[in-house]
């Protein structure tokens, strides 16, 4: 909480704007918008819990991965997808990186086309793998010696060349949750590098005749702050990549970004520039492209709650809101760390620690262990917690049959339900018998 320096009768709200989506702003009186709409006043239009993204945000970080990268660079939709979302990376020039037949229709029926489709997954069904050849995707990334086959027989039986890249693990051990750790020798995924399998792989899928493979993938994991981490992977392929010469390496995504004040992490600019550099020295000439997910769409987004218990248990004072592990299951699978924020009393020192939880039944249902709100916070209130549009939504479930939330997407001073909030009707429309 600070004076405004300028006029120090003002109050500042004790808001980290470095975690709120890059078009919020803050009135004289503390009212919060982002995109030019007021947050109190879309929370009493559309009710809580919401997601509120910021339309501009999400713009400026697809452009900024496109300029970096250049045509080809994919966006990893499993950190959140819509069909509004993937019109809008379209719109930007993105690719798209799908992981199963639900994203790649989801991109489809945004109108992107089959050359845009990146086609992930450890275990592509025999119907995805081909669909993929029979479209015409950008690339097929092949995982292992079971999917190799399968794409080599959906080449001679459709009579098509697929483009394929191999996806290769490197086998390092990463700073991240042991969850989200891709490239290491645990890992599931990928034709390892140190067993010889990633050679074999190249060799099998060249000598097939009916793949053009275009180049080698390789994914480390997500949520990785550290640049040395990326460039201790790029070693780490190094000598398949000059022992086979491929076209394209693809580095994957997995930068992440800060969730508390307190984080520190490379930017996008820094992470796709020190990738580059690299490659640049390492391997003039060849093209290098990402797939980053998180860093492109997290912070553009906060989820709106209200605030409905406020109890103080023992030490602990508790503060309940109308959400919880069903649209944020982060801080549960992973210790994934949040802030929260009053947005009805934003002048008042956030400096009551309280543990923010949510309305599911289990103690673990814990959004910030000690999230720092106003004394006076009280049942009626809305808070937000920021930097929540990377796998929120798109890990959400249904738990306890309490519906999902709406997307809310705004700019320019108008707000647009793109996708409207569950129903409790829409939770048995799946039923077939009574
Ligand atoms: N490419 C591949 C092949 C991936 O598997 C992933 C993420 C990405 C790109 C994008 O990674 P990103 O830039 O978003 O870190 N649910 C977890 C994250 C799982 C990431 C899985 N793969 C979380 O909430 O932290």
């Amino acid at each position: 909480m600070e004076r405004d320096p300028a006029s120090p009768e003002l109050v500042r709200p004790d808001i980290d704007l470095s975690l709120f989506p890059a078009t919020t702003s803050v009135s004289d009186s503390g009212r919060v918008g982002v995109g030019g709409v007021d947050l109190l006043d879309l929370a009493a239009e559309h009710g809580t819990p919401a997601f509120v993204y910021d339309e501009v945000g999400l713009r400026t970080s697809f452009r900024a991965a496109r300029s970096l990268f250049g045509e080809g660079v994919a966006y990893a939709t499993k950190a959140f997808l819509t069909p509004s979302l993937a019109r809008i990376a379209a719109d930007e020039g993105m690719s798209f990186d799908v992981s199963s037949a639900g994203e790649y229709r989801c991109c489809r029926l945004a109108g992107v086309a089959p050359d845009r489709l990146v086609v992930h997954g450890n275990n592509k069904t025999v119907q995805e793998i081909d669909t993929a050849v029979a479209d015409g995707v950008q690339w097929i990334v092949v995982d292992n010696f079971v999917e190799l086959s399968r794409v080599i027989d959906a080449a001679r039986r459709l009579a098509v060349t697929p483009r394929v890249l191999i996806r290769v693990n490197p086998g390092i051990q990463i700073h991240t949750h042991r969850y989200i750790a891709t490239g290491n020798r645990n890992s599931k995924f990928g034709f390892p590098v140190w067993t010889g399998d990633a050679a074999e792989a190249m060799e099998t899928a060249r000598r097939a005749g009916c793949l053009d493979v275009v180049g080698l993938h390789f994914h480390i994991g997500s949520f990785v702050l550290s640049l040395d981490t990326f460039v201790a992977a790029l070693d780490a392929v190094a000598s398949i990549v000059e022992q086979f010469d491929p076209r394209v390496l693809v580095v994957g995504g997995g930068l992440g970004l800060r969730y508390l004040r307190t984080d520190e992490c490379p930017t996008l600019e820094e992470w796709g520039r020190a990738i580059l550099d690299w490659a640049a020295r390492r391997f003039p000439g060849r093209r290098v492209l990402a797939e980053p997910g998180r860093v492109l769409v997290a912070r553009s987004a906060l989820t709106l709650y209200t605030v409905g218990m406020v109890q103080r248990k023992g030490r602990t004072r508790f503060v309940a809101v109308d959400g919880g592990m069903s649209d944020n299951p982060r801080p549960m699978l992973y210790g994934s760390g949040y802030e929260a924020f009053s947005l009805t009393r934003p002048l008042e020192p956030h400096a009551a620690v309280c543990r923010l939880v949510g309305r599911h039944c289990e103690t673990g249902d814990t959004l910030v262990e000690r999230a720092l709100l106003p004394e006076s916070t009280a049942v009626g209130d809305i808070v937000c917690t920021p930097v929540t549009g990377a796998y929120g939504y798109s890990m959400a479930s249904t738990y306890n049959l309490i519906p999902r939330p709406p997307i809310i997407m705004v700019r320019d001073g108008r707000a647009r339900v793109t996708t409207r909030r569950e129903t409790e009707d829409d939770l048995f429309a799946r039923e077939v018998a009574p």
